[in-house]
């Protein structure tokens, strides 16, 4: 319908359509735009005309109204209004459902950065996607309201606290985009942006794989410091000394503790590594068996991670390696 006025001209004011969504939203925009600019012109056009043509006449009391007139002078705003409706319609319950199987990234907004992770657990402050396949963002605010938007994808998306925001895209241009906020959030505001960066789906796999490796570029305790983090250990243990649901990993390699059996126990490789993988095995004294077991979730590598971030704060660790 509007391919009158050429598409492309209407790219260079915006920028450039990098996402399968793109044409709808400017179609839509262009749509509302014809539709605003008619209403305007022949308002006021009509207004001009009117008080031009009946300068210096009176006002004639009861004189008959044009019945024809008004029917169409509403009929036509009804159909304008439709015009500028019906322009992206399909578009707008396009993007409000992510097809079946898109790729799932969680966001986190806070102020005054974002945060992406990615579904093996792998976090970036840049958005990495594969293009021709449809992403789907679940994103969360962790204080005030922001808005992820992504210029050239024309994604828009209000994050409000207390609830999981979605909307999804799906890219179709290889390049580094602008990602940032487009709700004010206060003093750094301006800090508020990112990058968006857009791969083929085989670069993106190689990527992900590059840097989903968390051994890369960090040594054993680093590693095990993240894996605590990532696999929910925080929610109870601790690592300064204060006792939660279970007890703190500060001083633990190495240390003695008695099990509910009585029966004495030094933390080694060996205990550290049963107490992760079958937890309820033997229990120490004054907890519950609560603990889930880590099997099939935590591999030898990621338990020595563990073990070796355990040692690196135990000043009993010389009596584990015995
Ligand atoms: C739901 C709470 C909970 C979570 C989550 C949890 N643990 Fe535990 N953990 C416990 C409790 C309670 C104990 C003590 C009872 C026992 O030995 O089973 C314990 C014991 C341990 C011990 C032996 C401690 C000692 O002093 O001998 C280790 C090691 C351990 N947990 C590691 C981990 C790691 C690593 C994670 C995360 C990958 C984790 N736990 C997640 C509750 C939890």
């Amino acid at each position: 319908m509007l391919n009158f006025l050429a598409l492309e001209s209407i790219s260079s004011w915006f920028p450039p359509e990098a996402s399968y969504q793109a044409f709808w939203m400017d179609k839509a925009f262009l749509g509302i735009l014809i539709a605003a600019v008619f209403a305007f012109v022949l308002v006021v056009g009509l207004a001009i005309t009117f008080v031009i043509g009946n300068r210096g006449k009176v006002a004639i009391e009861g004189q008959e109204v044009n019945q024809l007139a008004r029917g169409l002078w509403v009929l036509g705003a009804v159909l304008m209004a439709y015009f500028a409706f019906s322009s992206n319609f399909c578009g707008f319950m396009d993007t409000t459902q992510a097809p079946y199987g898109a790729y799932e990234i969680d966001v986190t907004a806070r102020q005054w950065d974002w945060e992406f992770t990615y579904p093996g657990g792998h976090v970036t402050d840049t958005l990495h996607v594969a293009i021709d396949r449809p992403v789907r963002l679940n994103m969360q605010t962790q204080d005030v309201v922001h808005s992820l938007l992504i210029p050239a994808l024309r994604v828009n998306q209000a994050i409000i606290p207390g609830k999981i925001s979605r909307t999804w895209f799906q890219a179709d241009m290889i390049d580094t985009f602008m990602l940032r906020s487009s709700k004010y959030s206060g003093e750094q505001f301006a800090d508020m942006h990112t990058a968006m960066i857009t791969h083929s789906p085989a670069k993106f796999t190689e990527w992900l794989e590059a840097a989903g490796d968390i051994f890369a570029g960090r040594t054993l305790p680093e590693v095990g410091e993240i894996l605590y983090t990532r696999h929910g250990c925080a929610a109870c243990h601790s690592f300064d000394g204060s006792k939660r649901v279970g007890p703190s990993f500060l001083d633990m390699y190495g240390n003695t503790f008695n099990t509910k059996e009585g029966v004495e126990v030094t933390v080694d490789a060996a205990y550290v590594r049963e107490s992760i993988l079958t937890p309820n095995v033997s229990v120490i004294d004054g907890f519950d068996p609560v603990m889930i077991p880590y099997e099939g979730i935590l591999d030898d590598r990621e338990i020595e991670a563990l073990t070796e971030w355990f040692k690196s704060m135990s000043s009993f660790a010389d009596q584990g390696e015995k």
